[in-house]
Parts: structure tokens; sequence; C-alpha cells
């Protein structure tokens, strides 16, 4: 294997891949319905990369030093036959995890064959436990009783599971401490996400954050905790126990104690491009690569210099110029799939 470092020193460890910009929700922050509309232009069929296309990518991405594969949207569950292409990651030698990132909605139908083609984890976004602002957060589009069943069939397929709840101030702040409850009692790991500026239509602002301190300082009233060790070096969410030894919760704070020193995260659109920062504005195209005939050579060679060149550290500079620079230039969420 290579010891590819960018920039900052940072290896090459996580792919997370999106396998369609179409979502069956419309949240607010992520797709709202008035700038996702009826007549949003979303990729057509051939733009997207197919499975073959996708596998050997994850091949190249391998031997460059990725573990681990994260597959992602839009909402994944969309793809026809995404079971099919979980199994062809999962044969390649090297890859060590294969997790998925859903909100839920037709888990319930693919839990069993995900398992089964070889998927070993899921984050299920749940951003309130409440139907009415559940429905309200979501674009009126999908009901909690749904997203929970599909965590039941995801446990009981022997898949770990993990619940993201995106926390906005004003919006879901009042359901952090029930959130917590519930998930406690289910022995699921909730993790709470503070609110990014990430694509260019939530029309984010730092007063609609709550930050990773509050929401500790909220919980530990009521559900005493203390900050625990990463599982990992470069950990996305910091991991706090409940006292009581009922488990465990994290917060994801990109926004008030940023982690891009240890960012070792490329990203691939459903079309095939590579971005190696949630909040960048460019990316390299692969599928013209894929589509040109080029060898497995040209496109290492490719990738590899893409990452050396990598020197991204958004949230760790984010402030008012930094904002500006990028205003309506970033990708959005639903192609890059957070
Ligand atoms: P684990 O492998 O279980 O540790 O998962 P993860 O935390 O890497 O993945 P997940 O998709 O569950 O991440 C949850 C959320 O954290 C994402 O949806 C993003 O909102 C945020 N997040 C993940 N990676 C990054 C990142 O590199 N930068 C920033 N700013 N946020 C990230
Ligand atoms: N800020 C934080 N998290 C977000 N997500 C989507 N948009 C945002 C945002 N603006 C989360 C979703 C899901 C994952 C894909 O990213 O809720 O958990
Ligand atoms: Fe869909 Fe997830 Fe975006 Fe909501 S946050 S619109 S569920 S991709
Ligand atoms: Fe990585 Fe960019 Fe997120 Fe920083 S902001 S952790 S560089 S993806």
């Amino acid at each position: 294997m290579t010891n590819l470092r960018d920039q900052l020193h940072r290896p090459l460890r996580d792919l997370r891949i999106s396998v369609t910009d179409r979502c069956n929700f419309r949240c607010q922050y992520c797709m709202p319905a008035e700038v996702f509309g009826p007549d949003f232009a979303f990729l057509p069929p051939d733009k997207i990369l197919s499975f073959e296309e996708i596998e050997r990518l994850v091949k190249i991405f391998v031997s460059l030093g990725v573990k681990k594969v994260r597959i992602t949207g839009g909402e994944p569950l969309l793809r026809r036959d995404l079971p099919k292409l979980i199994e062809r990651i999962h044969r390649i030698d090297g890859v060590e995890d294969i997790a998925l990132t859903t909100n839920g909605t037709l888990l319930k139908k693919y839990a069993s064959d995900l398992a089964k083609a070889g998927l070993s984890r899921v984050a299920v976004s749940l951003d309130s436990l409440n139907e009415g602002r559940f429905f309200q957060i979501n674009g009126h589009r999908g009901k909690v009783k749904t997203v929970l069943e599909g965590i039941e069939k995801a446990a009981e397929a022997g898949l770990l599971v993990k619940i993201n709840m995106v926390v906005q101030k004003g919006v879901n702040g009042q359901d952090i401490v029930s959130m917590a409850e519930f998930f406690k009692d289910k022995q699921h790991i909730l993790r709470f996400i503070e609110y990014m500026d990430v694509g260019n239509s939530n029309g984010w602002r730092m007063n609609d954050v709550v930050s990773k301190k509050e929401i500790i300082d909220q919980l530990h009233q009521v559900f005493p905790l203390q900050a625990v060790e990463p599982n990992y070096k470069g950990e996305v969410a910091t991991r706090y126990q409940y006292l009581d030894d009922t488990g465990e919760v994290g917060v994801i704070s990109s926004v008030t104690d940023s982690f891009c020193s240890t960012c070792s995260r490329a990203r691939i659109s459903a079309e095939g491009i590579l971005y190696t920062c949630l909040f960048a504005t460019e990316g390299t195209d692969l599928r013209e690569l894929l589509r040109t005939e080029a060898d497995d050579a040209t496109i290492t060679q490719c990738i590899s210099e893409v990452w050396e060149n990598r020197n991204d550290r958004y949230s760790d500079e984010r402030n008012e110029q930094t904002m500006e620079k990028r205003k309506k230039s970033k990708i959005e969420m639903s192609h890059i799939g957070g």
C-alpha cells in the first residue's frame, strides 16, 4: 500500500460515495422544496456512475490507502439494486468496513438484503421523535414511525446502527433530551450534529447553531456524562459515555470545534466527481477519465496527485471572509452526501 499524504500530512483512509442525487425527503437544511421542486434537473441516468465504474474506483482507492467505504446520496436506497453494489464492494480485498447513511424510510424493505450483501453499519438521520416537527423538517414527506421501523429492522438484521440528529435552534433544540432518552434505552448510539453551512440553499446563520457545549450541558443535567477517547484517530464525533453505564452519545462539532487536522475523507459524487472537502467548490472529474478508456495506472496517478495537493481545512478556517468567498459556489449536500 502507498503512503499517500496530503499537504497537511493527512492520509487517505475513507471513501464516501454518493450513488444518487435524489431524495424522497425535502429537509429544509439540505434540499429545500422551494429549490428542489418538480422542475429541478436531477442527474440523468447516463451521467451517474454505474456499479462497474464504482467498483473499479473503489479498487483504485483501496490501493491508495482507503479502508472504509460509506455509501451516501441523496437517499442511497433510492438507487435500484443497491445491495448488489454493496456485494461488489464487499468482495474487494482491503475494504474493512462498509457503511450507509440513510434517512431510514426504505430500510424496512432493504435492511436484510443489505446485511446479507456485506454492509456492516447504517447511520440513520432522524431529527425529532415528534411527528409534527419531523414532518415539518423533512418537507412533509415522512413519518417518525416509518424510520423507527427501519431502525428496528436494521438492528434485527445485525447491522450496527447509529442515529444522526442535526440540531437547529428554534427547530428541534427542544428534542435533544427526549432523543437521548429514547435511544439510550434502545442501545443505539445517537450523534448530535451541529448545523453546518453546507451547500448554498439553506440560508445558514451562526445563530441557528446549537453548539456542542450547549448540547452536552443540556444532556448532562438529566443524564450525567463523561467524555471518552475516540475509537480511532480522526473519528468525526466526540464521544461521551453515560455515567450510569447505559451507553454513549456523540457530538459532531464541525462549527464550534472542527476536526480538519485529522480529516482522511475523500468524496465522490453520483456523477463521478472527486471532492476532497465537504465544502469544496471544485472537484476532479473521474467519470470523464473512466469513460475515455484511461487505464487504472492513469486514474491512480490522477487521484494521487489530487490527494497530494490537497490542503482543505474549511471548518478550521470558517469565518466571514471564507464564507463570503464560497458563497453560492459550494457543492450541495445532496450531491456529496455529508
Ligand atoms: P463513523 O464511521 O461511524 O465514525 O461515521 P462518520 O461520522 O464518519 O459518518 P456519518 O456519515 O455518520 O457522519 C455524520 C455527519 O457528520 C455527516 O453527515 C456530516 O454532517 C458530518 N461529517 C462527516 N464527515 C465530515 C467531514 O469530513 N467534515 C465535516 N465538516 N463534517 C463531516
Ligand atoms: N448541517 C449538518 N448536517 C447536515 N446534514 C445534511 N445537511 C446538514 C447540515 N446543513 C446531515 C443529514 C444526514 C447527513 C447526510 O448529513 O441530516 O445525517
Ligand atoms: Fe434527503 Fe438526507 Fe438531505 Fe434530508 S438530509 S433531504 S433525508 S439527503
Ligand atoms: Fe475535512 Fe473539509 Fe470537513 Fe475539514 S471541513 S473535516 S477538511 S471535509
